[in-house]
C-alpha cells in the first residue's frame, strides 16, 4: 500500500455575514463559491457558525469587512476562525479589507489602549496564519500582527479613475491632514507629478470625530484638488476641508477615499459639501439608503481575488503593484 504524506491544498472561500456582495464578487474573480454554513445569533446576541463542508486541510481565506456594528462583525470574525482551527484548516488566512480600530494605533496620552494592536492578537489566538488588508491607516500595523500581513492598496484603481475622468493637466492632490502628506506623494507621483497641498487639521482629543479644519498649505487657486483620504466616517474632516479649499479659491474638489465607512451624518455632509464627485470602494458595503448621486464605488474585488491566488498559489504579491516578482 502506498501512502501520500503531501495533502493537495485546497483553496475555501468564507464569507461573513458583514459583506456577503464584496465576498461573492471575489470567488467570482477566482471561480470559486463562498463555502456555505450556517450563522446566526442567540437571543442574548452571541454567535453561532458551522460550515457545512468539511474545511480540513483547506487553505481557508475568510473574508469579512467591519462595517457598523463593527465590534459584532469582529467577533463573528474571531468564531469564525476558531471553527475552522479546530475543524482542522491548514492556513487561515483572515481577509480584512477594512483593517477594525486602525485609528487607535498608537498612545496619544497616558492610560489609552492600542486596540488596533488587540485586534491582531485576538486574530493570532483565534487561529489567524496571516491577513490581508486594504489601505491602513498606519503602515506600521502591519507589524502588530505576528506574521504575514499583505498591505494592498486601493490608490492604483482611484488615482487611475481620476485620470481617465479629469486628466493630470490641472490637477492638484490634497491632503486633509499633514500626516497624509507621504500618501499624497504617492498619488502626486502617479498623477504624473502633480503639486500637492495640505489642510492643517486640529482636533478636540476629547470627542470623537470632532476637528476643526485651520486653512491650506499650498496653491489649490484655480486647481482641480483631488483630496484624498484612506476613509470617511461622518466625513467631518473632508466636508471641513472641502469648505476651507473652496475658500481658498479652489475649482472642483473630486474626493478619493478608501474606505466608506459613511457614519451618519456622512451621507449628507459629502452630498451637499460642494465636491464634484465622491469617490469609495466597496472595502465596507455602503447601503443604498447611503449612496448619493455623486457618489461613485469602485470595486476591490479584482484585487482582492488576485492577492489570494498569489497567496495560494505561493506567488508574489508585491508584483500585483509595481510589476516585479
Ligand atoms: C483621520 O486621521 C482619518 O484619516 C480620517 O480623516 C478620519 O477618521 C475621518 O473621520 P470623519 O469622517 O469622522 O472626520
Amino acid at each position: 500500500m502506498t501512502w501520500t504524506t503531501e495533502a493537495q491544498k485546497n483553496l475555501m472561500l468564507f464569507s461573513g455575514r458583514a459583506h456577503p456582495d464584496l465576498a461573492t464578487a471575489v470567488a467570482a474573480e477566482l471561480n470559486v463559491s463562498v463555502t456555505p454554513q450556517q450563522a446566526r445569533d442567540f437571543a442574548n446576541g452571541e454567535i453561532f457558525v458551522r460550515f457545512e463542508e468539511s474545511v480540513r486541510g483547506s487553505d481557508a481565506f475568510v473574508i469579512q469587512s467591519c462595517p457598523f456594528p463593527v465590534n459584532e462583525w469582529i467577533m463573528e470574525t474571531l468564531i469564525m476562525v476558531d471553527a475552522l482551527k479546530r475543524g482542522s484548516a491548514k492556513r487561515i488566512t483572515a481577509v480584512l479589507p477594512f483593517y477594525p480600530y486602525a485609528r487607535q494605533d498608537k498612545k496619544h496620552r497616558g492610560r489609552e489602549p492600542i486596540s488596533a494592536r488587540l485586534i491582531a492578537d485576538l486574530l493570532k489566538t483565534a487561529g489567524v496564519d496571516r491577513i490581508i488588508t486594504v489601505d491602513l491607516h498606519t503602515d506600521q500595523i502591519q507589524g502588530f500582527f505576528d506574521g504575514p500581513v499583505d498591505h494592498m492598496h486601493a490608490q492604483g484603481q482611484l488615482a487611475e479613475y481620476v485620470r481617465e475622468h479629469y486628466g493630470t493637466d490641472n490637477i492638484c492632490v490634497v491632503s486633509p491632514d499633514a500626516g497624509r502628506v507621504k500618501v499624497g506623494e504617492k498619488w502626486a507621483d502617479a498623477l504624473d507629478g502633480a503639486p500637492m497641498a495640505f489642510v492643517h487639521k486640529t482636533r478636540d482629543p476629547d470627542v470623537a470625530n470632532q476637528i476643526v479644519a485651520n486653512r491650506v498649505v499650498g496653491e489649490v487657486a484655480g486647481k482641480t484638488c483631488v483630496l484624498i483620504d484612506d476613509m470617511i466616517d461622518t466625513g467631518g474632516t473632508i466636508a471641513g476641508a472641502v469648505k476651507v479649499l473652496k475658500e481658498a479659491g479652489a475649482g472642483d474638489v473630486i474626493i478619493a477615499t478608501t474606505h466608506g465607512v459613511f457614519s451618519d451624518p456622512a451621507t449628507e455632509r459629502l452630498s451637499s459639501c460642494g465636491a464634484r464627485e465622491v469617490i469609495a470602494t466597496d472595502t465596507l458595503p455602503i447601503p443604498a439608503e447611503k449612496r448619493f448621486e455623486n457618489l461613485t464605488v469602485l470595486s476591490m474585488a479584482p484585487l482582492l481575488a488576485q492577492t489570494i491566488r498569489e497567496v495560494f498559489e505561493n506567488g508574489s504579491v508585491t508584483s500585483l503593484f509595481d510589476g516585479n516578482a
